[in-house]
């Protein structure tokens, strides 16, 4: 969105971006220069904020996750395609990411919308993933077994709470959702936290998400971001998925990430 400042915007151009973001399942905004303070005011003009269980918080903004990457780490935060929090019961409505310390090249964040994903299957396979369920898991990721758990060197500073990740319940949401805000039907699930199909078997739930995955990252339904100083991304984890590429080793990334409560999800 262009010409818009977040820390004075009226309540018509916030009615806009309202609409923007119900239709496009992201939002870019450029040369925004906000403290957090404004960072948090403005993500509460949109609600709750979640305080994040995982990710390290700022040392002064316990509101705000940090995500980074410092120079000798060479994994990075949300490198792989996923949408943030659905394995919660009431998944996270979207994050607002404010871009602080930037790699000199590379560190972009790509994105997939999955009303476009939805909208291109083919209508047999829409017809039959309309009717499908599948599971949601933190474990792998978060909890004591994941990398994160078992590399100190990867997780030090920046990944916490394994214990808490252990004892989350697996959750169940609808493979295809009608979207709370737009009304649209988007595909949920995502290659980071959804481990299967409820009801099929290990293989036929892997062949159906793998083939899902394919579809869903075809570069029609898929965006690349280029961070500059000042860049802001407020994405719905409902309507896409992103994914930060991890081609900037040896530089250091810093982003502060404001993540705003959901609700429950329905086909
Ligand atoms: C995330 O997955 O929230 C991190 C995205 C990024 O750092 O670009």
């Amino acid at each position: 969105m262009l010409g818009v400042d977040i820390r004075t915007m009226t309540d018509d151009e916030f009615a806009q971006m309202r609409q923007a973001f119900a239709d496009h399942g992201v939002i870019f905004l450029r040369d925004q220069d906000i403290t957090p303070e404004e960072h948090i005011a403005f993500a509460e003009r949109w609600g709750q904020i979640n305080v994040n269980r995982f990710f390290t918080a700022h040392d002064d903004h316990p509101k705000i996750a940090m995500v980074v990457k410092e120079p000798d780490q060479t994994h990075n935060i949300g490198g792989g395609w996923h949408a943030d929090h659905s394995y919660d019961v009431e998944p996270a409505l979207g994050s607002i990411l404010v871009a602080r310390e930037l790699p000199v090249t590379g560190g972009d964040t790509a994105f997939a919308s999955m009303y476009a994903a939805y909208e291109g299957l083919d209508p047999d396979l829409k017809a039959h993933v309309d009717t499908l369920h599948a599971v949601h898991s933190a474990h792998h990721i978060f909890g004591s077994k994941s990398f994160y758990g078992n590399r100190e060197d990867q997780s030090q500073g920046r990944i916490g709470n394994a214990d808490k990740a252990d004892r989350l319940p697996d959750v169940i949401h609808p493979v295809v959702i009608t979207h709370p805000l737009s009304g649209r039907k988007a595909l949920y699930v995502n290659p980071g936290f959804t481990i299967s199909i409820q009801g099929m078997s290990e293989e036929d739930s892997k062949a159906m998400l793998e083939q899902l995955y394919l579809h869903a990252v075809q570069p029609e339904f898929t965006h690349e971001f280029d961070w500059k100083p000042g860049s802001i991304a407020f994405w719905d984890n409902r309507a896409v998925w992103h994914s930060a590429r991890n081609d900037y080793q040896g530089q250091r990334r810093v982003m502060h990430r404001i993540t705003i409560e959901g609700c429950a999800l329905s086909a």
